[in-house]
């Protein structure tokens, strides 16, 4: 089960450990900057309307308030009522609302905003076309998409044992929480569900010592690859310590992709 299609189908304090978890992933340098790159596309401006979708905790939500200033508004939405109570429970700004709905059907009084954001959700719904339809019909003539997926297809990892390196990242790509090639689909799908896709951006997050979320994100695949029966005890504690021991002297390297897809709705479409 991929806990991101509803975190409120986990016990409460597993939604809540799944959140803290995500928290702290978000502060990372590497997201900082991913973060930083959606904002700079997005350019919401003062007295703007803003929605952001998937908004889990309001990370993104509450950068987009400070930019759109008191006399703007963004509302985050998100499927979870646990993710909407601990966005809430975090310090409000005045532009800010939190509404608990699926991003496959908006409640139509929402509309219209001058854009719309949508940061790690694509991946984790089963209907992606859906949601960026439902975007699209949400924002006014000359309204702005940006979103940002990341792609475990383009997960380069320097690492000897090449046969296991291919078996826990394939797996880990192709059966570990949602669609990990979203990345690569975003800019077919938004030109697919009506908008006009104006820029393809990819940024390469490269990850050569700890600390490093990337490095988390290929110990936590291995672990998941060993408990899924992916790999035997004995690979698992091998391909770990080769990594490990890339790292200690000096040799490690990892890369991976995400995608960012700037676009417009055209006043046609
Ligand atoms: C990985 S989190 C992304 C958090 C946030 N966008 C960010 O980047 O900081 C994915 C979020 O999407 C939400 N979600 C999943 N399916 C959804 C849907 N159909 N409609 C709205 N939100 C959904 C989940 O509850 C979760 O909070």
């Amino acid at each position: 089960m991929n806990p991101w299609t509803n975190p409120d189908l986990l016990p409460l304090p597993a939604a809540v450990a799944l959140a803290n978890g995500f928290t702290e992933r978000a502060a990372s340098t590497e997201q900082h900057a991913l973060y930083a790159a959606l904002i700079h596309a997005a350019a919401p401006q003062p007295g703007q309307r803003w929605l952001d979708l998937g908004c889990c905790v309001g990370t993104l939500t509450h950068q987009l308030a400070a930019l759109v200033g008191a006399q703007g508004s963004v509302v985050g939405v998100d499927i979870s009522a646990a993710m909407i109570s601990l966005a809430h429970g975090r310090q409000q700004h005045p532009a800010l609302r939190f509404i608990q709905a699926d991003a496959t059907h908006l409640p139509p009084d929402l509309a219209p905003f001058d854009g719309v954001t949508a940061m790690r959700l694509l991946l984790h719904v089963p209907d992606p076309l859906a949601v960026l339809q439902a975007a699209r019909q949400a924002v006014k003539p000359g309204g702005r998409l940006v979103v940002l997926e990341w792609d475990w297809g383009t997960l380069a990892l320097d690492h000897p044992n090449r046969t296991m390196t291919r078996r826990i990242l394939d797996w880990r790509c192709d059966y570990l929480h949602g669609d990990n090639w979203m990345g690569r689909k975003l800019a077919g799908l938004s030109a697919a569900s009506g908008w006009d896709v104006l820029e393809i951006q990819a940024h390469v997050t490269i990850a050569r010592q700890e600390p490093s979320g990337l490095i988390n994100s290929l110990r936590h695949a291995a672990d998941a690859a060993h408990q899924a029966g992916v790999v035997s005890p004995i690979e698992y504690t091998d391909w770990l310590a080769e990594l490990d021991a890339g790292l200690a002297n000096r040799r490690f390297f990892a890369s991976m992709n995400d995608y960012l897809v700037v676009a417009e709705a055209g006043a046609t479409s």
